[in-house]
């Protein structure tokens, strides 16, 4: 069995949580080369993930929850657990270097919760069949209060130059302390930061006890690739962006 590090990125809404999460995968296969294995979580409703790496895919766990749901109801000896373990290999998209599981849409209340814990149990399993999983997370906080994220060894929060961001990293910070999910390290980043405002960001989180770690440029060329619908995987690898994501990358490997 491998010794699985999960990299979770997380953040407010529109901070570039998708574009991070893609190109961290990219960085880590150039970096570790192809013995290594990553498994690709898109755990947004609203999924983006598949595009930024250039792939279709139109099944998600939440698919096979309902219908899962529905023979339930059929046959209440049904056992979930076997069924969903039996199906989850049908939606992964394996691609060359790394596979892709796609949550879909959000998990119900009430009678949904014990298929969503044996759904979090599969998947907590299934992870430690690769070297890293990569979550890319739903904006804000709801993933982490419905406790549909798994146990995490780095999140990334990811900040923009908005104070909303800021105030996002905080409540993240506050839950990931409360609640009964295992974050180990949180790394926070700042996003799409123009030329010269590095300092004047890394200074206004300083304010409110937060260690910027890493600060990604803005780089036009990623709303240039996300307007013409190209995966942001396919950025230049000199692109500023690209290289603070290397960094990024570096550090945690
Ligand atoms: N470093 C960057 N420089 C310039 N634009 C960026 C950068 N990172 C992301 N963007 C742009 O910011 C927008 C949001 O990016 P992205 O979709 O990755 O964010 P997100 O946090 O995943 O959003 P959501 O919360 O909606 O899932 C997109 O239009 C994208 O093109
Ligand atoms: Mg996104």
């Amino acid at each position: 069995m491998r010794k699985g590090k999960i990299i979770a990125v997380a953040g407010k809404g529109g901070t570039g949580k998708t574009a991070i999460s893609a190109l961290l995968i990219r960085e880590i296969l150039k970096l570790a080369g192809q013995d290594i294995c990553i498994l690709a979580i898109d755990a947004d409703a609203d999924s983006n993930l598949p595009d930024a790496l250039g792939i279709a895919c139109d099944k998600t766990t939440g698919d096979i929850r309902e219908s899962l749901l529905e023979e339930k109801q059929r046959d209440v000896t049904l056992d979930v657990r076997a069924q969903f373990e039996g199906k989850i290999a049908e939606i992964i998209e394996e691609e060359e270097y790394y596979d892709l599981l796609v949550m879909g849409r959000p998990e119900g209340q009430g009678c949904y919760c014990p298929v969503n814990h044996i759904i979090r149990l599969i998947i907590d399993t299934l992870t430690k069949n690769y070297d890293y999983t990569i979550i890319d997370c739903e904006a804000g906080l709801e993933h982490l209060s419905r406790r549909t994220t798994m146990d995490v060894d780095v999140m990334l929060v990811v900040l923009d130059t908005t104070l909303k961001s800021i105030k996002t990293a905080l409540r993240l910070r506050k839950i990931a302390g409360e609640i009964d999910v295992d974050v180990k390290k949180l790394i926070y980043i700042a996003n799409k930061i123009p030329e010269g405002a590095e300092a004047r960001i890394i200074a206004e989180a300083e304010k409110h006890d937060l260690d910027i770690e890493e600060v990604i440029p803005f780089d036009p060329l990623i709303p240039e690739y996300d307007f013409k619908g190209m995966p942001i995987v396919d950025l230049p690898g000199d692109a500023p962006s690209v290289v603070s994501v290397r960094r990024i990358v570096e550090r945690i490997m």
